[in-house]
């Protein structure tokens, strides 16, 4: 069977920027993205692409550029299965938030509406591929699902787990550190690996039954977050002597065992994967038993919620133990730059802290729209919309946010926030005035001597 169609179930942050770059390198393949969110596919097929539904640096070029040529985004989700070889399901798997593991597991409900759509439509041989991150031994079950359609269409079912980062998603898929695909057909997988070797070296593919490869996307995310606990339990150590947390994470990560990336101490991790995927993992442990496995990652998350309480409880009680009334202009809502998702964000956590406080805030993010900000808070449930809408509001730039402030919270490391006049900002808002750097971004000496009271992680 040669590849000449795939599509991918899925038009979402994973799906839209890995097609649109498989499409680039791959001109003679025809890739079709689809999605039962009409309104997120209108979006991807605007002609004006800076309006896309995700932003991330480059992917709007790339999507110009192979757009009606041979990437095609739709809602005809059935045609698309049906005419292609090869299907990625590329949909969200988020934390189960009822039933039976309901705050740990991953609902793989979305998942599994996939693989029965498959099985409902497909007539003809399907390479069908994991992009989602899913739990150890999904593959299992969809191939269960696939196998019991009694339509005599043969299946193989791949994991290829995705390891971009939002904000460098682009970049990360045109130079992976490695593709990983695990399964047991060797020719499926050589289809797979045929796609990726059209820019990827092939000894940058890496094969592998299909079990490791689930658990190492899970395990790359556990790592990973574990380096920013890390660190940021080390920062509010530092907090308490005389040590600096910059200071000492450039001195750790000098060492080559350990390595400078990720050591950033921050106001906590935030985004889809991180906290999702090891909650899933501690809930695999758990269901086999391994207590003190599931314990030990389970802390990861435990030091990550404290680090985003203890920056809130900090600028409450620096503001005099009240920020009733007060006017609190928050720097970025994003979970981290050059993205405009928002989920898990710290932001969103912080504000909804403030507002229980009664605080004003005030919100200023380069790519978070308006209505995205009020909708991440309203989701909390923790008061009515209106409430929401009349204590929080977001600003068209950040001078707007920052006037007659008491303070500025800085939530997210956009570059652009480096550069703005703070000397300007220091007149507009009320004195003292005072600067809580959730990212250390700014200079302390710098910011001492244009008059502001600053504090930022680990100092
Ligand atoms: P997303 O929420 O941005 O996109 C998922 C899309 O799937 C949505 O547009 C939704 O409408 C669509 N969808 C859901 N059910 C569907 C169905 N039955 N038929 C058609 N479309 C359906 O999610 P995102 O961030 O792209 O994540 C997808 C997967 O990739 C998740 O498993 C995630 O853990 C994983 N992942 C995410 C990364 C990230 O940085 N966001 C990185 C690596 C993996």
């Amino acid at each position: 069977m040669k590849i000449n169609k795939i599509c991918c179930i899925g038009a979402g942050y994973v799906g839209g920027p890995t097609m649109a770059v498989i499409a680039k390198k791959n001109p003679n393949l025809k890739v079709t993205i689809v999605d039962i969110n009409e309104e997120r596919i209108a979006a991807w097929n605007d002609s004006d692409v800076s309006k896309l539904p995700i932003y991330e640096p480059g992917l709007a070029e790339i999507v110009a550029e192979t757009r009606g040529k041979n990437l095609f985004f739709s809602t005809e989700i059935d045609k698309a299965i049906d005419e292609s070889e090869m299907i990625f399901i590329s949909v969200n798997t988020p934390t189960k938030t009822y039933g039976k593991g309901k705050g740990m597991a991953a609902d793989l409900k979305y998942v599994e509406l996939c693989a029965r759509n498959i099985a409902k439509v497909a007539t003809t041989d399907k390479i069908v591929v994991e992009k989602s991150t899913l739990p150890v031994r999904t593959a299992q079950a969809i191939k269960s699902i696939l196998s019991n359609t009694g339509s005599g269409v043969n299946f193989d079912i791949l994991s290829n787990p995705e390891f971009l980062a939002e904000g460098t998603a682009v970049q990360d898929l045109l130079n992976p550190d490695r593709v990983l695909i695990g399964g047991d057909s060797e020719e499926a997988i050589d289809r797979l690996a045929n796609i990726y070797g059209s820019w990827v070296p092939q000894d940058k593919i890496l094969r592998t039954n299909v079990w490791s490869s689930e658990l190492s996307k899970l395990t790359a995310n556990a790592f990973l977050a574990q380096r920013v606990s890390s660190i940021n339990a080390i920062s509010e150590l530092c907090e308490h002597t005389e040590a600096d947390v910059n200071e000492v994470a450039k001195a750790i990560g000098m060492d080559s065992r350990i390595g400078s990336k990720f050591l950033q101490a921050s106001i906590g991790f935030g985004g889809s994967c991180f906290q999702k995927d090891i909650l899933n993992l501690v809930y695999i442990a758990r269901s086999y038993g391994l207590h003190e496995v599931a314990d030990y990652w389970e802390q990861v998350i435990i030091l990550n919620d404290h680090q985003k309480r203890r920056f809130s409880d900090h600028l409450i009680k620096t503001l005099y133990n009240t920020v009733s009334g007060k006017k609190i202009a928050m720097l970025g809502w994003a979970f981290k730059k050059d993205t405009n998702d928002t989920r898990e964000s710290a932001a969103i956590f912080v504000a909804d802290h403030l507002l229980n406080e009664q605080a004003e805030i005030a919100v200023y993010d380069p790519k978070v729209s308006k209505d995205k900000i009020q909708s991440d808070l309203n989701y909390l449930n923790t008061r009515s919309p209106e409430e929401n809408q009349q204590l929080l509001q977001s600003k068209n730039s950040p001078y707007e946010a920052l006037d007659d402030a008491h303070a500025v919270a800085i939530m997210t490391e956009w570059d652009e926030f480096k550069t703005y006049d703070w000397e300007k900002i220091y007149k507009q808002m009320k004195k003292p005035a005072f600067i809580f750097d959730g990212r250390n971004i700014l200079d302390k000496a710098e910011m001492n001597k244009i008059g502001f009271e600053y504090y930022s992680i680990g100092k």
